[in-house]
């Protein structure tokens, strides 16, 4: 279900959310949609929605005791604060996840996510907490939000970020390569998993030509991703013809899973913001006018 809606608003941003299961599923910046979702998305909870941000919890790809890339995706998550404007304009909705019949059922370790969104112009940020509420027992998970950006063409995209890094190559049978090259492009099938990766990327040529920053705090690792041809074919919630048209860039905690002792918590963020000209995000410069809303039905 959806309750989030989209109302254009002066040609300005909004954000839609797919509750219950917390995946942003629409940004739009100047009234340009930003986030891919498949045509052939599946809205039923049955499935993760295949596009938007989905939340990947508490393991990363396929899991022996669950879904692959976790539960978070496919669950039900509370809305703690509906879609609110602050005192500086910015908008913020809170989520949350407890641990239920349904997840101890796969994972039996009791566990509270807060997951925090904050809409201002041109910036969509995340703020992510995890708290293991026990008294005697640790435990580990993975992490990742699953962006998937919407692009004109993956093919004349670029990557900053990762020259340097090493990266284990989901396509090439898992075999860790270091990237050599300045700005990484997708040009064929895509599966890779950095590791150590800097706290910033740039994407270049999303919508409208113009630049993604990808500002990450707490997620060591990135995630590149696009099927192309083939894989595309044997996705059933994913269009033949649409792999050109997006990019996933994905931010988390992969290769080393966070492990949480009890009573104890854990911290990550990210920060999207859409630019066209040269701009740094600081601590100082992350105040802006809203010029964006959310509406929540
Ligand atoms: C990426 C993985 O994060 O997600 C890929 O690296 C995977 O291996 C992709 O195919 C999509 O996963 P899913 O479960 O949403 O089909």
């Amino acid at each position: 279900m959806c309750v989030g809606t989209q109302r254009t608003f002066n040609n300005y941003d909004c954000l839609c959310l797919a509750c219950p299961r917390a995946t942003v599923v629409s940004w739009r910046v100047n009234n340009q949609e930003q986030l891919f979702v498949s045509k052939l998305a599946s809205f039923d909870g049955k499935k993760a929605i295949r596009g938007g941000i989905p939340f990947v919890f508490p393991q990363f790809g396929a899991w022996s005791f669950g879904p692959q890339h976790g539960f978070a995706r496919i669950t039900r998550w509370h809305l703690e604060r509906p879609p609110d404007r602050l005192h500086n304009g910015d908008v913020e909705a809170i989520f949350s996840l407890m641990d239920n019949d349904f997840t101890r059922s796969i994972w039996n370790y009791q566990f509270r996510i807060t997951y925090r969104l904050i809409l201002r112009e041109k910036e969509l940020h995340f703020h992510i907490g995890v708290y293991n509420p026990s008294k005697e027992l640790s435990f580990t998970f993975n992490m990742l939000l699953h962006t998937y950006l919407k692009v004109p063409d993956v093919r004349r995209c670029q990557i900053t970020g990762l020259q340097g890094c090493h990266f284990i190559d989901k396509t090439r049978e898992n075999a860790l390569y270091q990237e050599g090259r300045e700005v990484v492009t997708v040009n064929e099938w895509t599966d890779r998993i950095y590791q150590h990766t800097p706290q910033e990327h740039v994407i270049t040529n999303v919508v409208s030509g113009r630049k993604m920053r990808l500002h990450k705090y707490n997620f060591p690792d990135t995630v590149i991703w696009n099927p192309w041809i083939d894989r595309s074919r044997e996705m059933s919630d994913f269009g033949d013809d649409e792999f050109p048209n997006m990019l996933c860039v994905e931010a988390g905690n992969v290769t080393s899973p966070v492990i949480l002792l009890p009573g104890t918590a854990f911290e990550a963020s990210q920060i999207l913001q859409q630019f066209k000209c040269p701009y740094t995000i600081n601590s100082s410069n992350w105040k802006g006018n809203l010029t964006d809303f959310i509406q929540y039905d």
